[in-house]
This record gives structure tokens, C-alpha cells and sequence, in this order.
């Protein structure tokens, strides 16, 4: 009788300790891209001072994905831990000659269907000019992400190229 206590009381213990680490983690935000310069280097637009989206997002956007995504272009669907950056830096136009400047921000978005049910499987993220810290989207922000981003396959616009 002690005995089958004691394993029914292991059996509770494994059970709410599977349950603790297979929980989605909904309320952890999508971490900084660390060393996403070394990532595969998909295109790059310049978004120009004739632009009605230049106060916001002119300049220079290079977009960057990791391994995972890259297994995504090759397959047609995203796998989960897929990473897109899209990184925003200054566009600086001298005599028709236009420069690279400061980091405007880095946008990171990150496929976990767990964590992310509610915007189709991503988090969205955006980090303001070089800081791995500074988080500046509100869920209103968020959801303003999303809803763009709905209108494409797999929530992804950039095709990738040779
Ligand atoms: C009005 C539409 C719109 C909104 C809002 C928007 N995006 Fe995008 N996003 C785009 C387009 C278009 C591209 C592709 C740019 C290109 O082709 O040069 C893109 C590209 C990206 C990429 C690279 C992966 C891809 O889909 O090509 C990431 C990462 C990204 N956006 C994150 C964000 C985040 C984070 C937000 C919210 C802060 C956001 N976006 C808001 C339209 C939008």
C-alpha cells in the first residue's frame, strides 16, 4: 500500500514536471537576434525621401534569416524557430550618392505556435536604433504587425532570390 503511494506520488511529480517544461511560454517576448549579421542575407530595399512610408521607415532595410527559415524556402512552410530580421538603418543622400547610417531599428520576427497562437504562430518584435534591450512595440503595435503581414503565404513577403 506504501509502496503504490509512493509511485502514484513520482508519477504526479513526473507529470507536473513534463507539464512545466512542454507549457508554451506565452508571456516570454521574442528574444534579440543575436548575431543575425551572419545570417543569410536575403534582399535589401531602400525606402527614398519621395516615399509616403520614409518618416517612419526611411531608408536602408536589409532583411537577414536564419537556418531554419532558409529550410522554410526550400519547403515551402516556415518550421518552427524560424527568424526574420529586417533591419533598418538611416539612408543618407548626398549629391544622388545615398550612404548608410545610424540603426533606426531591428524587426524581428520569430515562428513558435505555441508562444504565438494568436498572431498566426509569430511573435513580432522591434528593438529601437542598436539596443538588444529597448523593446518599443505595444500590443496595439503588435497587432498592427500582424495584420499586415496576414496578407501574405505563411505571413512572409520577402521571395528569395539567386
Ligand atoms: C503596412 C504593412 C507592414 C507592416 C505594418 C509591417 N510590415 Fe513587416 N514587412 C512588410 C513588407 C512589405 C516587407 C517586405 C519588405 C521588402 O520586400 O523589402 C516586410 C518585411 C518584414 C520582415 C522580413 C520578413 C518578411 O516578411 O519579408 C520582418 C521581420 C518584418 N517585416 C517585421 C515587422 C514587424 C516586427 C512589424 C511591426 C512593428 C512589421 N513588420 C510591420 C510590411 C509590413
Amino acid at each position: 500500500m506504501k509502496r503504490s503511494l509512493t509511485v502514484i506520488l513520482w508519477i504526479a511529480v513526473i507529470i507536473s514536471g513534463a507539464a512545466f517544461i512542454i507549457r508554451p511560454k506565452a508571456d516570454e517576448p521574442v528574444p534579440y537576434p543575436d548575431g543575425f549579421r551572419k545570417w543569410t542575407h536575403i534582399k535589401t530595399g531602400l525606402i527614398g525621401p519621395g516615399s509616403a512610408g520614409f518618416k517612419s521607415t526611411g531608408g536602408f532595410h536589409h532583411i537577414y534569416a536564419n537556418d531554419k527559415a532558409m529550410q522554410g524556402y526550400a519547403s515551402g512552410y516556415f518550421p518552427q524557430g524560424s527568424i526574420f530580421v529586417f533591419d533598418l538603418i538611416e539612408g543618407i543622400e548626398v549629391d544622388g550618392n545615398t550612404a548608410e547610417g545610424k540603426r533606426r531599428q531591428v524587426d524581428v520576427m520569430m515562428k513558435d505556435s505555441l508562444r504565438f497562437p494568436s498572431t498566426g504562430g509569430w511573435g513580432y518584435e522591434e528593438f529601437k536604433g542598436s539596443s538588444k534591450t529597448d523593446r518599443v512595440l505595444s500590443e496595439t503595435g503588435r497587432t498592427g504587425c500582424f495584420s499586415c503581414h496576414t496578407k501574405q503565404a505563411d505571413y512572409i513577403f520577402s521571395e528569395l532570390r539567386d
